[in-house]
């Protein structure tokens, strides 16, 4: 693969770089990223999850007259509803038990700047009154006053939700919506962009600091593969294949067993991983299926040896993982569901997620 055929689009002063190959629709998507930047409308994108929602935020944001202030991202689906309101809008002293201060809200704190609302079709009916209500006055109350401060912020909204279908169905009000759809954005899913998936690879892979060259068996595995969890799932394939892989170059055999099912190679046993979770007898090896590991009776109990300590916190965080991922591979995704199947709150789970991405080592 020609490096040069990687675009890469950094932004001056971030490390936010978006990469594509020749020819991919996001080349015209960035395109006009451009123009929209350069106006202050409102904007909305939309896409499934993992498919680079939040990179085009802040490409927007870092583009427009707003760049040299705050970007503050505000996730509606992972604050519970009874803290969204004074979250974003902030709250006077005594406004309801517990507030024995006045503070400041998201929204003050992208003054100036730009409030990037992250599944805004979460975004409670009375909390989407609020916001419209801002949009158009310019002004808002804090929770408990009845002040209006005035606001001066660029709306980015994202959602992975079909907002039409919502507002069909009468969970988001209408008049938010066409507000909101002053400059619609579809980011597109990564298994209608396959073009784009060797140059995510490879980027993701030397941001690993690997230099291993990969089988083009590989490679053709990952372009037959559906991606539910889109450029996030690829990104966090790669991460894993850097640090479980042991050979001088990757190879199917490398891959989750998922994967290598597309290779007709599922038969294959799992590679050998630094810290195996057959240290813990009745866990999945590889292919993850749903139920709840048995104490292990005192023949299986797990070797320890006081030379090479476990890392149990690790284990417990890789098993988790892999559980999350499977739950999300399962069901194309969709949190909630994958939720359900994990028996967690959705919230739980969205909060989950945003701590591995947090700990994921920024490219
Ligand atoms: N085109 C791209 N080039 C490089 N990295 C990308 C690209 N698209 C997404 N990513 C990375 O994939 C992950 C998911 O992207 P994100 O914007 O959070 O997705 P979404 O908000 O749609 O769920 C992030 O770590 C992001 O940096
Ligand atoms: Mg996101």
């Amino acid at each position: 693969m020609a490096a040069t055929a990687m675009q890469t689009h950094r932004v001056n002063g971030t490390p936010i770089s978006i990469v594509h190959g020749p020819g991919s629709p996001l080349a015209d998507l960035l395109r006009s990223c451009q123009r929209i930047a350069q106006s202050d409308a409102t904007v909305l994108i939309s896409g499934e999850t993992g498919t680079g929602k939040e990179v085009v935020a802040r490409v927007i944001h870092e583009r427009s007259t707003r760049a040299g202030r705050a970007l503050v991202p505000v996730n509606c689906g992972a604050i519970p509803e009874a803290l969204l309101e004074s979250e974003l809008f902030g709250h006077v002293k005594g406004a309801f038990t517990g507030a024995v201060a006045s503070r400041r809200g998201r929204i003050a704190a992208a003054e100036g700047g730009t409030l990037f609302l992250d599944e805004i079709g979460e975004l409670p009916l009375s909390l989407q009154v609020k916001l419209l209500r801002v949009l158009q006055e310019r002004s808002y109350e804090p929770v408990g006053s009845a002040e209006p401060i005035p606001a001066d912020f660029r709306l980015i909204a994202a959602t992975n939700k079909d907002l039409a279908a919502e507002v069909a169905a009468g969970r988001f009000r209408r008049d938010l919506y066409y507000r909101l759809l002053v400059c619609p954005i579809e980011v597109p899913a990564l298994r209608q962009r396959r073009g784009d998936i060797p140059h995510l690879f490879s980027h993701f892979w030397a941001a690993q600091g690997e230099t291993r060259t990969v089988e083009p068996a590989v490679m053709q595995v990952l372009q037959e593969h559906t991606w539910p969890g889109n450029v996030r799932e690829l990104e966090n394939l790669v991460e894993r294949l850097a640090v479980v892989s042991e050979g001088p170059s990757i190879r199917v055999g490398d891959l989750p067993a998922h994967l290598r099912s597309l290779a007709g190679e599922s038969a294959e046993p799992a590679p050998p991983a630094p810290v195996p979770l057959s240290a813990l007898p009745g866990l999945p090896q590889s292919r993850p299926t749903f139920f709840l590991p048995e104490r292990p009776s005192a023949s299986e109990q797990p070797e320890l040896d006081p030379g090479h300590p476990v890392d149990l916190p690790a284990m417990l965080r890789r098993l988790e993982d892999t559980y999350i991922d499977a739950a999300l591979a399962r069901t194309g995704g969709n949190r909630k569901a994958a939720a359900d199947l994990l028996g967690l709150q959705r919230t739980t789970l969205v909060e989950k997620l945003r701590r591995r991405q947090r700990e994921a080592p920024i490219a």
